[in-house]
């Protein structure tokens, strides 16, 4: 690992990541893919405590998607589990997640402890100055419909985008500057749909257990080396 830490500025306030070649990683080490998922889990611990050190202010985590559970139950469980762990360590050293949680998804397919459990965990965390999402059974489409349901039952006859974007799962947070996927696919897979239209894109072959502190500080010198011009000139 490098010894400096990269310099984050106003640029720079919100990455996200495509968690993506768990399975993959397990499989050619021949183990099962739950066990990719596993180490995956230490590598989202990993990094979200670096972003939170370099600065970043919003780091967002694709960790269960509405798709997801076309796997096999065996692994659904597994990453829930995985899940249901991370919870009970949030709660337990709640003082030392320096982060703001948001569970962003819809989580009405979770039961009622679970849901119970993540609202606490935002209550207690929800004053804290850098936010941390973990989207779980969460779909980009499905969540501009639900923001749509939610305008719709607020009166709304007609929205501007700043309405729209407030009734997003992520509503009053900055959109991602910086979106990362591993596994070598160059996709977007249904993230952050609203929220990725001006949003710089990296791609790794790196599979996501593999993924460590310098590459993502190699994604961030990328990222800098980049000219966002948002449809305008620079
Ligand atoms: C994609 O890899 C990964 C997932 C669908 C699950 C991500 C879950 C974790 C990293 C662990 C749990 C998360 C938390 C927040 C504790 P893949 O299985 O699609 O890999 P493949 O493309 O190689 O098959």
């Amino acid at each position: 690992m490098k010894s400096a830490l990269p310099q984050i500025d106003e640029r720079l306030s919100h990455v996200a990541f495509i968690m993506d070649g768990n399975g993959r990683w397990a499989k050619k080490r021949g183990m099962p893919r739950e066990v990719g998922h596993r180490f995956g889990a230490e590598t989202f611990r990993k990094i979200a405590n670096y972003c939170r050190k370099i600065g970043l202010k919003t780091v967002t985590f694709y960790a269960f998607s509405t798709e997801n559970w076309k796997r096999p139950p065996k692994e659904v469980n597994a990453i829930m589990k995985l899940m249901d762990r991370y919870l009970g360590e949030i709660e337990r050293d709640i003082a030392q997640y320096d982060f703001r949680f948001s569970f962003i998804g819809d989580k009405s397919v979770f039961d009622e402890k679970r849901r119970a459990r993540m609202k606490a965990i935002e209550d207690m965390t929800a004053g804290r100055e850098s936010t941390l999402n973990i989207a779980l059974n969460y779909g980009g489409r499905d969540e501009i419909v639900h923001a749509c349901n939610a305008l719709i039952a607020a009166g709304k006859k007609a929205v501007n985008e700043a309405d729209f974007a407030a009734a997003l799962y992520t509503g009053g947070q900055k959109d991602p500057d910086l979106i990362i996927r591993t596994g070598g696919d160059l996709r977007i897979s249904n993230f952050l749909l609203w929220q990725s239209a001006y949003a710089e894109l990296y791609f790794t072959d790196c599979l996501w257990p593999d993924f460590d502190e310098s590459k993502l500080d190699a994604a961030i010198e990328d990222f800098y080396s980049r000219k966002r011009r948002y449809g305008g000139v620079l």
